[in-house]
């Protein structure tokens, strides 16, 4: 006994004082420049969490939404395809005034623990959500893709709050015009139009959602595009008045070659262009999946493209491929790999 109380002594008093000895602070990150593929820390200094993610930009400030994955990924024992999660905790935001440095503002819509037929239960699946700011109502409309735990619901999921950090107040999901809505995006015209892209009919083919002005439905007016073309992940963007779709192909979790489409109305006809991206793994899209293309504020023809690099059986360490989008002088868009860059890239020659 007096053995064993002499051993636990030292050690209890190792722990006591360690405990009352003042937590140190996290040593603040810098970041100078855009590292495809590496790990990217928050002001923090903790891996940014936000993935199949979109941006905002408002009054000054950029906002970056994404899936916010803590802990295991599990592959459900029914799965006969690979379709590995984590549970739904909910959106992680960050802020940012120069889209290199990124602060956690938290989780702006959480996941509802205590109702296992919530969409946002934790045993749900929650993916690419994006928000948009409405001019009229002054709200910020975020929607995202809402899954059952089989995967067969097929919806979007929508939320509204007054603040672009939250906390969203969640308004309920439906198949916009009786559709299917898995990978998904929401584009705001220069008009104030928005329009909803989601990959439907199985993810075969686009539906292209026109909102109504409050972005929180859809008005009934829709097309199909890319039809039987198995699109996903897509990320749409205007420059010198045409419109832009980024998307991946459609093999899961596993990268495969992206293409860009260009088109004169956000109805169509869309044309296809072909692989944007150039460089070594340009085929695989760098190891990424397309999620979004911001626009750098202020400065002409500078855009990002954002992709995923998911790791599929650690999907809350996947990470960022972040690279600029270059408009050739010859009319081509292409999307160069560059291991290390910084905004300069888009200064004038
Ligand atoms: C590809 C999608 O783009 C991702 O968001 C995710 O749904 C995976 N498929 C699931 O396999």
């Amino acid at each position: 006994m007096n053995l064993l109380k002499r051993a636990f002594c030292p050690v209890a008093c190792l722990i006591l004082a360690g405990a009352c000895l003042p937590v140190q602070a996290k040593e603040k990150v810098k970041n100078e420049s855009f590292k495809p593929q590496q790990e990217w820390l928050d002001t923090d200094g903790n891996p940014i969490n936000a993935h199949g993610g979109g941006l905002l930009y408002h009054n000054g400030t950029y906002y970056w939404y994404g899936e916010y994955k803590v802990g295991e990924t599990i592959l459900p024992s029914w799965a006969t395809w690979e379709c590995y999660r984590t549970d739904v905790t909910g959106v992680g935001c960050y802020s940012s005034k120069d889209l290199l440095n990124w602060k956690f503002e938290g989780v702006c819509l959480k996941a509802v623990k205590d109702d296992p037929n919530h969409d946002l239960h934790p045993s749900k699946v929650l993916e690419r959500p994006k928000v948009v700011y409405n001019k009229k109502t002054k709200k910020f409309v975020m929607w995202a893709h809402v899954e059952s735990a089989d995967y067969a619901k097929a919806a979007a999921g929508v939320a509204v709050s007054d603040s672009p950090t939250g906390p969203f107040e969640y308004l309920g999901s439906f198949r916009p015009n009786d559709a299917m809505s898995r990978d998904q995006t929401v584009f705001v015209d220069d008009d104030g139009k928005a329009y909803q892209f989601a990959s439907s009919e199985h993810n075969q083919t686009m539906y292209i959602n026109e909102l109504t002005d409050d972005y929180l439905k859809p008005t009934g007016r829709y097309v199909r595009r890319f039809i039987d073309k198995a699109r996903e992940a897509p990320a749409v963007f205007k420059h010198e008045g045409k419109y832009y779709m980024l998307s991946s192909g459609c093999t899961g979790w596993d990268p495969n070659q992206a293409e860009l489409a260009v088109a004169d109305s956000i109805w169509g006809e869309w044309t296809v262009l072909g692989n944007p991206c150039t460089g070594p793994d340009a085929d695989k899209t760098f190891y990424g999946q397309s999620t979004y293309v911001v626009p750098v504020a202020g400065k002409e023809d500078a855009f990002i493209a954002c992709f995923d690099m998911w790791k599929k059986k650690d999907l809350a360490n996947s990470r960022y491929i972040w690279l600029p989008v270059i408009f050739g002088q010859d009319g081509k868009v292409t999307i160069p790999w560059h291991a290390e860059w910084n905004l300069g890239i888009f200064e004038k020659k």
